[in-house]
């Protein structure tokens, strides 16, 4: 199958590159490197031995994605490509809903003429907003409480109206709960830039000695140990997980939903125990206050996904800070040199 990744050399994106090739797929990257950098792909060349094509365009260039879609005999296209900070979200709206939205609204007119109309699109467990109903399902109802996540809850509804409105299209609606890890080679993996946002990077740079002490939001919740519990997914299965919602697409038309998730949910000193025992130092925390908006617990009710596709994680957080620990060790600057 010949597959167009958007934002194909992001953190996500390259794992789920890699997993393509080695099912035997074609696959051709189109990203404007805005957040990542094409040393991942490079990467993935090496450790699966097969080319990958990238294309270094804009999804805002309309022109540009047209002309890669109609030449390109896709069969199918995974969409990453997106802007995914909170709260840069929260201070600069409209760059957020014009990047996601309207560069998903130019990729999908131009797969609409191409003729290619299946997808694979990156939703997030951000859609549910602070919902307590935990496991969270795909069946509750929507109420993302920033404007990422209004971004991603506004595709998703445009996906919906767009397979009411023509039943050939297949769309995948997957929502990712919290990724982290890497493939195990260690030499692909997250690479942020500046200051980290989520928990597992930030962490994996005070291991490394790249940041002091760990800022830890909130000891008062509700939870084993008073910190945030959330479903930490090993990148790998989550890479595997597109797979299978490519393979269910390729049969069944409409708008399919499924939850990426463990199912399990591990607070922060959780998480901090377990990394610090994948490197083998501990690691520096403090107890802060806790970080506006965010919720107690969160994790998946991941049944649909494995009655649907067949798909579960096999990973559990043991071998994600390990993996996720190999890749930092090596690469202490992510991919800058
Ligand atoms: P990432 O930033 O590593 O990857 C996104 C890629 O998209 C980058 O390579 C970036 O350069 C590219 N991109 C952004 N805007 C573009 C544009 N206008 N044109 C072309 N390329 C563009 O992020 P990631 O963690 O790999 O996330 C991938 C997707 O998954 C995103 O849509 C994100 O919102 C979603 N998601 C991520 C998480 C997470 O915690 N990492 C959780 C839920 C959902
Ligand atoms: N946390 C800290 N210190 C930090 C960073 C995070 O204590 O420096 C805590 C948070 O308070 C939370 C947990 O670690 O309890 C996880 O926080 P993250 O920022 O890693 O993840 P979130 O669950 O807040 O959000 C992430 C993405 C969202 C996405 C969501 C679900 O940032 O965009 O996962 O996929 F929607």
């Amino acid at each position: 199958m010949k597959v167009l990744v958007t934002g194909g050399a992001g953190y996500i994106g390259s794992h789920t590159v890699l997993c393509l090739l080695e099912e035997g797929h074609d696959v051709v990257v189109l990203d404007n490197l805005s957040n990542s950098n094409a040393e991942s792909l490079i990467r993935v060349q090496e450790i699966t031995g097969k080319q990958v094509a990238l294309q270094e365009i804009d999804l805002l260039d309309s022109a540009a994605v047209h002309g890669v879609l109609r030449g390109g005999n896709f069969d199918s296209v995974v969409h990453f490509a997106g802007l995914k900070a909170v709260g840069e979200s929260v201070v600069d709206p409209l760059t957020y809903y014009k990047n996601n939205v309207a560069g998903t609204i130019n990729l999908l007119e131009s797969m609409q003429s191409a003729g290619v109309h299946r997808l694979v699109f990156s939703s997030s467990a951000t859609v549910y907003g602070n919902s307590e109903n935990v496991p969270l399902t795909e069946k509750l109802h929507l109420e993302a409480t920033n404007p990422y996540g209004r971004t991603k809850q506004h595709i998703e509804e445009m996906l919906n109206d767009l397979c009411t409105s023509d039943p050939t299209w297949a769309v995948a609606l997957l929502r990712y709960f919290n990724p982290a890890g890497a493939h195990e080679s260690g030499l692909i993996g997250e690479s942020p830039v500046g200051v980290p946002n989520n928990l597992v990077p930030f962490v994996a740079q005070v291991a490394v000695g790249r940041r002091d002490k760990l800022f830890v939001f909130g000891g008062d919740y509700p939870t084993i140990d008073g910190t945030g519990v959330r479903d930490y997914i090993h990148v790998m299965d989550l890479a595997e997980g597109h797979l299978a919602a490519l393979g269910h697409i390729q049969r069944n038309c409409g708008a399919f939903k499924w939850n990426l998730g463990t199912g399990k949910g591990s607070s922060v000193l959780e998480v901090v125990d377990a990394f610090g025992k994948a490197a083998g130092r501990s690691i520096k925390y403090e107890l802060v206050a806790r970080r506006p908006g965010d919720a107690a617990v969160s994790y998946a009710d991941a049944a649909a996904a494995l009655a649907d596709l067949g798909w579960s994680a096999r990973r559990n957080l043991e071998q994600m800070c390990a993996d996720h620990w190999r890749w930092q060790v090596s690469n202490p600057n992510g991919y800058e040199r």
